[in-house]
């Protein structure tokens, strides 16, 4: 029997199996196997190359290439000032987010400053891709497109037209016909990745790849892509919310440090320049809500973090995190539990980032901390521990107008045992809450002088909650 032209090759321990199998039988792991085409045997002995020359780092010619702006501030920024002529950037986002919408802008855009364009749709039909243009602003109609699934015709019509800037939407949908597995398997993702690549460097085309991520992110797709490609940016937020944020995972031409943000409007994607200022005017001041002083790569932002605190009939009780970790959440109310005396256990907790935005950095666990305890005990942070009811008349009094309490910010990573633990940047972080007039903000020890400074998360929520956090704590959780 001839050998088949493939063979099943372990992500995770590199066994090779002649057909696919759920479960690797070299190391045990599920879903590993990854197709791929077998390598042509090789004869033994001397290597029958030709040895190459090695050139000393000095004497290597670096070219200066201008980089192709996008039009679109917020990803020349992520991508570390433009797209690089001849580069690989791998746009990754769960399905709706507006991947499609951001590279048909920016393809538009650099449409219109005359540069030769190409978007390959395997997803949407041409007809399709007009409807949405259509939609945009900008020169998004001038941009030729290519509806096509198979890889080699869509290397062909690249090759043809040479163009500078090219979009791949996406990946997962390109099928090459010398593999058998469905598009969008890892194996097939990875050969058109490979292929793509190879005449990209050659014909010196810059190409953005769109990917799609599943909810774990973890799923057949862009993460086998991550090493083969020079910039991998996500795409994040909820479908059903407004605010969007673009980030560099990776970057060989630039900083992974920065992030965009974006909101998603009628007439496509709309860069949000001063997010902070978006989020404080909207933040709620209510019981449970707190301003988290973030850091977006390089750049502060204020988030709005709210909780919402119930009695629960669920055993066990409902845990829901939106824009934070789940896991962290967990840590958080442990914490709050056992080393500040705010008890949720029998309670249902929600948390969330307002606007959609996500916020992956353990400095944000003392905001959910704060909102978590502040809507358990139903205290406005910040307000010195007043009821809500009589907050009201208490600003009158104190500021001779009706106008709502400044939010309270905070930041700070908690430790298992308890102690507010410092993160990175306190003074970027405390100079945008000032320029807010959210100061003092509640930090960690050695913040700085704008900052109040807490040991532990149990000082933290004296300083936010006031007094009344310890000594109703016994009447409430009764
Ligand atoms: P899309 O870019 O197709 O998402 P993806 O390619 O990541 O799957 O668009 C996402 C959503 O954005 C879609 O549901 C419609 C909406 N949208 C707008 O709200 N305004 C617009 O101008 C456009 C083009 C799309
Ligand atoms: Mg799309």
């Amino acid at each position: 029997m001839a050998r088949a032209p493939t063979t099943f090759t372990c992500s995770a321990c590199g066994h090779e199996a002649p057909k696919w199998h759920g479960r690797c039988l070299g190391c045990g792991e599920w879903n590993t196997l990854v197709e791929e085409p077998r390598a042509p045997a090789k004869g033994g002995g001397a290597p029958a190359a030709r040895a190459g020359s090695p050139v000393r780092l000095a004497d290597v010619k670096a070219v200066e290439v201008a980089r192709l702006t996008t039009g679109i501030a917020e990803l020349d920024r992520v991508l570390g000032g433009g797209l690089v002529p001849g580069s690989l950037v791998l746009l990754g986002g769960s399905p709706g987010i507006g991947k499609s919408t951001l590279t048909s802008m920016a393809l538009g855009n650099l449409a219109g400053a005359g540069r030769r364009t190409l978007y390959v749709s395997g997803e949407e039909s041409a007809a399709q891709i007009k409807l949405r243009a259509e939609r945009l602003p900008g020169a998004a109609l001038e941009v030729p497109v290519l509806a096509e699934t198979d890889l080699d015709t869509v290397l062909a019509t690249l090759d043809a037209e040479r163009p500078e800037v090219c979009v791949v939407d996406s990946v997962q949908t390109l099928h090459a016909a010398d593999l058998t597995g469905a598009a969008g398997s890892v194996g097939q993702v990875r050969e058109v990745a490979d292929r793509i690549t190879r005449l990209a460097k050659a014909r010196h085309m810059a190409v953005l790849l769109v990917g799609h991520v599943t909810k774990e992110g973890a799923l057949a797709g862009p993460r086998v892509l991550e090493h083969l490609v020079d910039c991998v940016l996500q795409f994040e937020g909820e479908r059903e919310r407004t605010y969007r944020t673009l980030r560099a995972l990776k970057n060989r031409f630039g900083s992974t440090s920065e992030a965009g943000v974006f909101e998603m409007r009628q007439g496509g994607l709309v860069e949000v320049q001063d997010a902070s200022a978006r989020f404080v005017g909207e933040a709620t001041r209510a019981p449970g809500s707190v301003v988290l002083a973030a850091m977006e790569g390089s750049r502060p932002l204020l988030v709005e973090v709210q909780a919402l605190v119930s009695p629960s009939e669920l055993v066990p009780p409902r845990r829901v995190a939106n824009g934070i970790d789940r896991n962290r959440l967990a840590l958080v109310l442990a914490v709050l539990g056992r080393h500040a005396g705010v008890g949720v256990g029998s309670a249902d907790v929600f948390v969330n980032v307002a606007g959609g935005v996500r916020v992956d950095e353990p400095g944000a666990d003392l905001a959910v901390a704060l909102a978590v305890a502040s809507a358990a005990r139903g205290i406005v942070p910040g307000d010195e521990g007043k009821p809500v009811a009589s907050r009201a008349s208490a600003v009158t009094k104190q500021t001779g107008q009706t106008g709502q309490m400044r939010p309270i910010a905070c930041f700070g990573e908690i430790g298992l045992t308890g102690e507010l633990r410092s993160v990175g940047h306190p003074e970027r972080r405390l100079a945008e809450a000032a320029k807010f007039g959210l100061t003092p903000a509640i930090a960690p020890l050695g913040s700085g002088r704008k900052a109040t400074e807490a040991a532990t998360l149990r000082a933290a929520l004296r300083a936010a909650l006031g007094a009344a956090q310890s000594s109703e704590r016994s009447a409430r959780a009764a």
